[in-house]
């Protein structure tokens, strides 16, 4: 495809907020809490942190920079720099699909308990227990669900087929910052409700002890997910940003907005989980089932509960347009479908996929893959394999085989900004990430 036809991001705030609407979602705010409750609290953060940090941030500028030298999609991309790595592109299409496949049917739950907030039908109930029963129920309907994760399958095709510039950049602009202090607000809330100090202590207070080979890829494969890295989301995006975009400072800066919004998620969290008596280790549920008590205790409870679920469903939403953006302009520009025929192919294939890990928690059940349903499997599938798998040849791709010079030429801007910390930059891109990612790796097969 002509370079000149594609669409590009306006002003340096754009690539900050389209990478960072990717980024900041359900990872953040209902994902990253049941791992860590799952995986012993403190520990967990602080090994999660130290992910995104050593392993995170410089992928993340080493996805930018294969998209923008490129200006292609995820295939296309590594592709046009060396053919012989297109297999990481394709990895990406496949996990995008396999992510939406889950995730849109979360993102339909936000919505249904969005719908369920404004209709104050959340406060008709009062204990952890029929918070958690009222989820069960709902999540094993067999319509429910699917007529809410079919609608925001709908909403994300619709800002999809306005294009990039026009949908994207919008919806990624104008909720994000609202998110940001209504988050603050129910972390304050939810510290000073009864066992609020032993719930921060929980999520706050490390305890290696309980720290296996398994935790570490969890809190890896978190930090990829929660950054939209290991995928093409980040090399599609940057395909579409402008020569005068500093590469390091968005990826700096996203890392750090998205780290936030998980801690904070964190703190909101855990210590309305003590409060209520729940356990940390409840899974998929924890937050669908923690927050409505949250609400409660507080004044003018359905208006705070509705602005909330409003804000993750646009959260959600902004996630899913990357995941979908990532499909859509493979079919576009490598099967050279229209791009409305590419958009529509997307979400017919995502839709179906997401009906039947929709069903897979209720009338699927029986159907499983190692053990685990379908909704599950394709969590786990794609965050602890496909997703480290990409980071790590990702690594060895941009810190081995890619022309020094283009790496250069994109981190400086053809040479317009310093790069004084090159030998970091070099060092932890080919050896470090590589070498962390295959150790918890081969660890996790039992190797050691
Ligand atoms: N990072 C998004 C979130 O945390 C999910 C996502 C993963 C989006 C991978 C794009 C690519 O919700």
């Amino acid at each position: 495809m002509n370079r000149t036809q594609r669409a590009t991001l306006g002003g340096k705030l754009s690539a900050v907020l389209v990478a960072a609407g990717s980024s900041v979602g359900l990872g953040n705010i209902w994902r990253f809490p049941y791992v860590a409750g799952n995986n012993g609290g403190g520990a967990f953060l602080a090994i999660y942190i130290l992910c995104v940090l050593v392993l995170g941030l410089p992928l993340m500028i080493a996805e930018f920079t294969v998209g923008r030298a490129s200006h292609r999609n995820a295939v296309g991309a590594y592709r046009a720099l060396d053919n012989k790595w297109s297999f990481l592109g394709y990895n990406g299409v496949l996990a995008a699909f396999l992510i939406l496949g889950f995730y849109f049917v979360v993102s339909g739950w936000t919505a249904e308990y969005m719908v369920h907030s404004v209709t104050a039908e959340l406060a008709q109930y009062t204990t952890a227990e029929e918070y958690a029963g009222m989820f069960e129920r709902f999540i094993r309907n067999p319509w429910r669900p699917l007529l809410y994760t079919s609608v925001f399958v709908l909403a994300t095709h619709f800002v999809i087929a306005l294009g990039v510039q026009k949908g994207i950049e919008r919806s990624a602009k104008v909720l994000m910052p609202l998110l940001f202090i209504i988050l603050i607000a129910l972390a304050i809330h939810s510290l000073l409700m009864p066992s609020g100090a032993e719930g921060l202590k929980f999520f706050l207070l490390p305890d290696f002890s309980k720290v296996t080979a398994a935790t570490v890829l969890t809190a890896l494969g978190q930090a990829f997910f929660s950054l939209s890295i290991g995928i093409g989301t980040m090399v599609t995006y940057a395909s579409y940003f402008k020569p005068e975009t500093n590469l390091r400072h968005t990826a700096l800066n996203v890392t750090i907005l998205d780290t936030l919004v998980a801690v904070l998620a964190g703190i909101m969290i855990f210590p309305a989980v003590f409060s209520a008596g729940i356990e940390p280790s409840s899974g998929p549920s924890l937050v669908f089932i923690t927050l409505p008590g949250i609400f409660n205790g507080m004044p003018l409870s359905m208006v705070w509960s509705s602005v909330f679920f409003l804000l993750l469903v646009v959260a959600a939403l902004t996630s899913t347009i990357s995941l979908h953006e990532v499909i859509t302009v493979y079919l576009h520009e490598e099967w050279h479908l229209s791009r409305r025929g590419a958009a529509w192919t997307t979400t017919g294939g995502t839709l179906a996929l997401a009906a039947l890990a929709s069903l897979s928690l209720g009338i699927l059940d029986g159907w499983r893959i190692c053990g685990l349903n379908l909704f599950d499997s394709l969590d786990y599938v794609t965050a602890n394999i496909l997703l480290p798998v990409d980071g790590f040849f990702t690594c060895i791709f941009v810190g081995w085989r890619l022309d020094p010079k283009v790496l250069e030429a994109e981190i400086t801007n053809q040479g317009r900004l310093n790069f004084r910390i090159r030998r970091i930059f070099a060092v932890l891109l080919r050896y470090l990430c590589p070498a962390v990612l295959l150790l918890v790796f081969l660890d996790n097969l039992g190797v050691f």
